[in-house]
């Protein structure tokens, strides 16, 4: 108890709690685009995973409780330490040499962690609730028959045969609309620059980082990053280009 009392009043806790609750979101979009990459595969892959991960049930609801509280923490401890280096940066008469010093990343990554929120607003009432696009939500698809078994880790969780929600379909017909696919395209290029930079200060906040392999950190980071945007750039960018039906 005294210790997360601790972390939310100092200033390194509040470092830490960013840079935690960062590490648990990465973990999340990298295995989300993981996932998502199925819909390249045969349909039988996707819409035997968005199944299965539905049947999780009670499971599904507590990792979806974790993730918000993550993303509570990670808004509101950026939101205190900005307005903080805000306040003390007030008093301090080189502000201009700082912000020139300050990366691309870092100078917007107040303004891509807005497009961020709201991308994420949309995409959940785009996929999960189904208000954005009705008429490809997944209920009003037809179901989709599973032709062979589903298994995860070797274990056969959906059959054959089973009558599943057509996830694959859901995407493609979201994307159908490039006013929706370039946003996707445009959220996903500035949630990879925020994660550039969030990553790299990440490092910083754990002590991993030193002059002796910050130039080669960067390189890895940035080699990261721009296969995630390339990997969620081309689920949307596939289908407006016709080559995902
Ligand atoms: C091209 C990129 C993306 C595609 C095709 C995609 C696809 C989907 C689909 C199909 C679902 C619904 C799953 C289901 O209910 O069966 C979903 C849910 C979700 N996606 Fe994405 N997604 C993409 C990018 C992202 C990104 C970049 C983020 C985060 C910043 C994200 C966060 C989420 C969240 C939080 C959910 C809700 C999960 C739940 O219902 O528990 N997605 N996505």
């Amino acid at each position: 108890m005294d210790l997360a009392r601790h972390l939310l009043r100092s200033t390194l806790g509040r470092k830490l709690i960013m840079a935690g609750t960062g590490v648990v979101l990465i973990g999340f979009v990298v295995g989300h685009l993981v996932g998502n990459l199925q819909v390249f595969e045969d349909p039988d892959r996707i819409n035997g995973y968005a199944h299965f991960l539905q049947s999780l049930g009670p499971v599904l609801w507590l990792v979806r409780i974790f993730l918000l509280v993550c993303v509570v923490l990670h808004i509101w401890s950026a939101t205190v330490l900005s307005l903080e280096s805000m306040k003390a940066r007030g008093s301090e008469p080189y502000r201009v040499k700082k912000w020139i010093g300050a990366t691309f990343a870092s100078r917007y990554m107040r303004g891509t962690g807005y497009v961020v929120l709201a991308f994420i607003l949309y995409h959940l009432a785009h996929f999960t609730l189904g208000a954005a696009q009705p008429a490809t939500f997944k209920e009003n698809l037809p179901h989709y028959v599973m032709k062979g078994d589903y298994h995860v880790l070797g274990v056969t969780v959906v059959r054959a045969g089973a009558e599943v929600l057509d996830c694959r379909q859901m995407v493609i017909g979201g994307f159908k609309n490039p006013v929706v696919a370039l946003f996707y395209m445009v959220a996903v290029g500035l949630l990879s620059l925020h994660l550039l930079h969030g990553a790299e200060s990440l490092f910083q906040t754990f002590g991993w980082k030193n002059h002796s392999w910050e130039r080669g950190l960067r390189a890895v980071v940035t080699l990261l990053c721009a296969a995630y945007f390339l990997g969620n750039l081309a689920i949307p960018g596939s289908v407006l280009l016709g080559m995902l039906r």
